[in-house]
């Protein structure tokens, strides 16, 4: 097999999930070629994707020392402390990268989401301009700067990347979202109308076409979830016997102890938010979360398994779980969001005021949010729900219902551990 047939294979095998079957072929190679980087490559691509990090940090770092100026490999590395949420140390080896490679296209471009996730729109910017000035094309690029204005509310501008972009992640999905700020009724429609012709289904048209058409006073067609407010579940698993008090207590010292970067969060008051994807920490007591979690999320789908919405009849065959935590201190709160690249999100509650009253520090749900417009005559009047929340309690929800926490006024801390279930688009 020669070297393009060879990139090709893996390539398939990558993209049907085949992780085993890429280690497996590429170890019988390597028996004749024990140095071979693009193999050792492949194997460490695929142990990340299993969810062995340290070992494919390993296989990167034994590249290096192989060959020093081995940019693929630091750029691989950056990657995976990137999504650790290791954003200084990923921000050092994506920098070591383009010294070797100063055009290394994709480097430029996650060193500018990695600034954008510590909080440094300048420099995220300057990086996404250079990719884009390599290669205008560079869809990743584009898509990163349309996002860069939409969160800026410039949304003519960013209409133009997500043209530039289109087809990539959910990039007309962000388009739609600036016609609907922009008022520009008769092209959303149309845009979504064309989406759902496509079976294009996510958290974001999901919340759109739900706020546009309660605004409009017409039927909300897209299937995805059309009433998320009756999807909404909530128990507590010391109440279920699934962890007692000290497994608590031992995950709230993980979080103390972890090496992890906070995110900048905007919607966040008083409080902090962890960056990339806690699950990709090497940790005992968090691995364990994420397996309770996954239990419960089988659970979820189970329960509407016979409903008809697309949120149960086009369940991703292959996701992620992304968890983080999010915790507040006096005054705290978040205001209200969706998770726009989830499916099903939820959150489960470590740490809560003992003096809490009334709602404080209470989830909220509804079907308004993101300061979308709510029509200007007789403003609509959305929906909500209030869950009462206390330590132990887990609560999931279609990644499409918009959701907040009401401040808390005690001084004690309210921590909780937020996860959605990630579509691999
Ligand atoms: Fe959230």
């Amino acid at each position: 097999m020669n070297n393009k047939d060879l990139i090709a294979l893996f390539e398939k095998l990558y993209s049907l999930g085949n992780y085993k079957e890429m280690i497996d072929k590429a170890e019988v190679l390597l028996k004749d070629n024990p140095e071979n980087y693009f193999l050792w490559n492949t194997i460490a691509v695929a142990e990340k994707n299993l969810g062995n990090t340290e070992k494919a940090i390993q296989i990167h770092e034994d590249n290096i020392k192989r060959e020093k100026n081995n940019f693929v490999a630091y750029g691989n590395l950056a990657n995976i402390y990137k999504v650790q949420g290791k954003l200084n140390k990923a921000v050092k080896y994506y920098e070591k990268t383009l010294e070797i490679n100063p055009s290394a296209a994709d480097a430029i471009n996650n060193l500018g989401v990695t600034y954008e996730e510590i909080g440094d729109t300048n420099k995220a910017k300057k990086y996404f301009e250079k990719a884009v000035k390599l290669n205008p094309n560079n869809r990743s690029a584009n898509y990163n700067l349309g996002n860069l204005y939409r969160s800026s509310s410039l949304y003519d501008k960013a209409i133009d990347y997500y043209q530039r972009s289109k087809g990539l992640d959910i990039s007309e999905s962000h388009m739609l979202e600036c016609y609907y700020y922009l008022g520009m009724k008769e092209e959303f429609y149309k845009l979504l109308k064309s989406l759902t012709s496509k079976n294009e289904y996510n958290p974001l048209i999901a919340c759109l076409s739900s706020h546009a058409t309660c605004v409009d006073d017409i039927e909300d067609d897209y299937p995805f979830c059309p009433n998320p407010l009756n999807y909404i579940y909530h128990s507590n698993l010391l109440d279920e016997g699934l962890i007692d008090e000290n497994f608590i207590d031992s995950l709230n010292n993980s979080i103390d102890t972890i090496e992890v970067s906070l995110k900048k969060q905007p919607l966040l008051i008083n409080g902090r938010q962890s960056a990339g994807n806690v699950f990709n920490i090497n940790n005992p007591i968090i691995q364990k979360l994420n397996n309770i979690i996954s239990k419960k999320i089988e659970f979820y789908k189970k329960l509407f398994v016979e409903d008809n919405i697309a949120l149960i009849k086009y369940w991703p065959e292959r996701y992620t779980n992304l968890g983080w935590f999010v915790e507040m201190d006096e005054e705290g709160s978040l205001k209200t969001h969706i998770h726009k690249r989830g499916w099903v999100s939820g959150s489960f509650y470590l740490k809560m005021p003992k003096d809490k009253k009334k709602d404080e520090g209470n989830i909220f749900f509804t079907l308004d949010g993101a300061d979308y417009p709510k029509g200007k005559k007789e403003p609509y009047q959305f929906e909500n729900k209030i869950i009462d929340l206390k330590i132990g309690d887990i609560v999931l929800f279609p990644s499409s219902l918009f959701h907040g926490t009401i401040p808390i006024k005690s001084k004690e801390q309210r921590r909780c551990f937020a996860f959605d279930i990630s579509p691999h688009i």
